[in-house]
């Protein structure tokens, strides 16, 4: 696991965007992202978009799976999953949206939505780069503590601490569902590469977790330990609790030019 320490959120926006830019651009332009939604990874959206506006990156052949959706909201509603997804990815990468895919949590039948969405993630080739942010209580897509390491895509019940948490997003908590569709651990875990970004000391419990904790359901994120290619980028507060701190600041910096993103 590659641990970046950045002194702001927008460093940690910007050398995000980088890795995932650089994964796309040695991909080529069928490149599959994975996408989280919350408000960890949008300024990283923002960075992306003004690669393209560029014209340094072109998403315009790309496929983008989102990692998760609320069970029961109308298609259109403003907090869906798919409609935050338009608005912070599809619209500003340029992406086309019949390639843009996010788990159908409206369908009558929601265990054959979550095969679905399993199926399509193999047919177009698995995921090459997967985006992620991670909830205060360490949960990544929306796999909350105890959920299984090995899990595919499936409805979970969110905790009080996580409608809580995403509450500021609805008119009031007895809006927020309480139920989701969430691509499993397992699923996340197939894909090539991972970034992760977290910002603020919220989120330092959940990172001390992930990055030196044991791996434990109890606190999912740290399932990542076992992926060979993860990059966890943090700012100061997020990185807060780290105990090896200083060492991934040294490691970063005695970073060998040629393993640099943007080394070409
Ligand atoms: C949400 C999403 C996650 C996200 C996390 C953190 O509920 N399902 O994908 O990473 O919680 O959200 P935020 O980035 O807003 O802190």
């Amino acid at each position: 696991m590659e641990v970046i320490v950045c002194r702001t959120a927008d460093e940690v926006a910007e050398v995000a965007a980088a890795k995932v830019a650089r994964v796309c651009r040695d991909v080529g332009p069928g490149v599959v992202i994975g996408v989280a939604t919350g408000s960890s990874p949008v300024a990283l959206y923002e960075s992306l978009a003004q690669r393209v506006k560029d014209g340094r990156l072109d998403m315009s052949k790309a496929s983008a799976f989102a990692l998760d959706e609320y069970v029961g909201l109308p298609p259109g509603h403003p907090e869906s999953y798919a409609e935050v997804i338009r608005q912070t990815v599809t619209e500003p990468l340029r992406m086309t949206p019949a390639l843009v895919h996010t788990p159908n949590g409206f369908a009558e039948n929601i265990e054959q939505a979550a095969l679905d969405y399993e199926q399509a993630i193999v047919d177009a080739g698995g995921v090459d780069v997967q985006i992620l942010g991670i909830g205060s209580n360490g949960h990544i897509g929306f796999n909350e503590p105890t959920s299984s390491l090995a899990s595919r895509t499936r409805i979970k019940t969110l905790t009080a601490t996580t409608r809580q948490d995403n509450a500021r997003f609805f008119d009031s908590i007895d809006d927020v569902p309480h139920h989701c569709l969430t691509q499993g651990l397992g699923t996340i875990m197939d894909a090539h590469e991972v970034v992760l970004v977290a910002q603020g000391v919220h989120k330092a419990d959940a990172i001390a977790a992930l990055v030196e904790g044991p791996v434990t359901a109890r606190w999912p994120g740290s399932v990542l330990q076992l992926h060979a290619h993860a990059t966890v980028v943090v700012d100061l507060a997020a990185a807060s609790k780290l105990e090896l701190r200083d060492y991934y600041v040294q490691t970063y910096a005695e970073k060998p030019s040629w393993q640099r993103f943007d080394a070409r």
